[in-house]
């Protein structure tokens, strides 16, 4: 399950992986702030685990309501990145894969996924949902955001499927050492299939550039 060119991309791009964030680019950056402000709404006084928490923009935010956030990413260069941001509450790392994380059951009230589901295989939701619901509380919600194919350009260049149409998508570093990553895109349709067999779905908003979820566990 671990994509081992997945991680050895997003540790080579630790130092430079926020500028997504930044851009010039006003319809973003107004989608990012509006959810922003849903997801500090959402946390606020809630123990949550922001997995995987690469450089903390979302742990930073969340950290100025929840009561406890847990940031866990596979690569220190991320956490690294991580433990240098100001924050405004309790927060703690942890140097954990995803698909084999030490936390016990029944300890976050809030799962937060940001830009993690686009790199998960369409053919084992199932042990995703199984990872994400082991360490929620029996009231817990999952929290996700997601690219719509908008928010790639002009950086966005195909490199094909495969059989279980799974998309794959070519990234460079500033040095223009070159990726292969698995990315996946939905239409709401397919987000609603996905998630309604395990979840209720409590909101989904599916902007231009942007689509974001919170689930309920059924
Ligand atoms: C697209 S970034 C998302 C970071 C952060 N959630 C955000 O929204 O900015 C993907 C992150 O997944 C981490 N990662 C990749 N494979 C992982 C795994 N198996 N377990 C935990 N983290 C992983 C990478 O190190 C990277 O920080």
């Amino acid at each position: 399950m671990v994509d081992r060119e997945l991680i050895r991309y997003y540790r080579a791009r630790a130092a430079e992986y926020e500028q997504i964030y930044y851009r010039d680019k006003p319809g973003r950056r107004a989608e990012l702030e509006a959810e922003g402000k849903r997801l500090e709404q959402l946390v606020t006084e809630r123990t949550v685990l922001d997995i995987p928490c690469g450089t903390g923009y979302w742990l930073q935010r969340m950290s100025r309501t929840a009561d406890h956030v847990v940031g866990a990413d596979i690569a220190m260069e991320m956490i690294e990145q991580a433990r240098d941001k100001t924050v405004s509450g309790p927060v703690d790392f942890v140097l954990s894969d995803l698909y084999s994380p030490a936390f016990a059951a029944d300890s976050f009230d809030v799962i937060a996924l940001g830009f993690w589901f686009s790199h998960h295989p369409h053919q084992s939701y199932n042990r995703l949902f199984d990872m994400i619901t082991y360490p929620l509380r029996s009231s817990g919600l999952v929290w996700m955001i997601d690219n719509n194919p908008p928010a790639e350009r002009p950086v966005f260049q195909s490199a094909g499927q495969d059989k279980h149409s799974n998309h794959y998508v070519r990234r460079y570093l500033e040095d223009d050492t070159e990726f292969t990553i698995l990315k996946n895109y939905f239409t709401r349709d397919q987000l609603e299939a996905v998630f309604s067999p395990r979840f209720r779905i409590e909101r989904l908003t599916c902007g231009r550039n942007y689509w974001s979820v919170v689930l309920a566990p059924k």
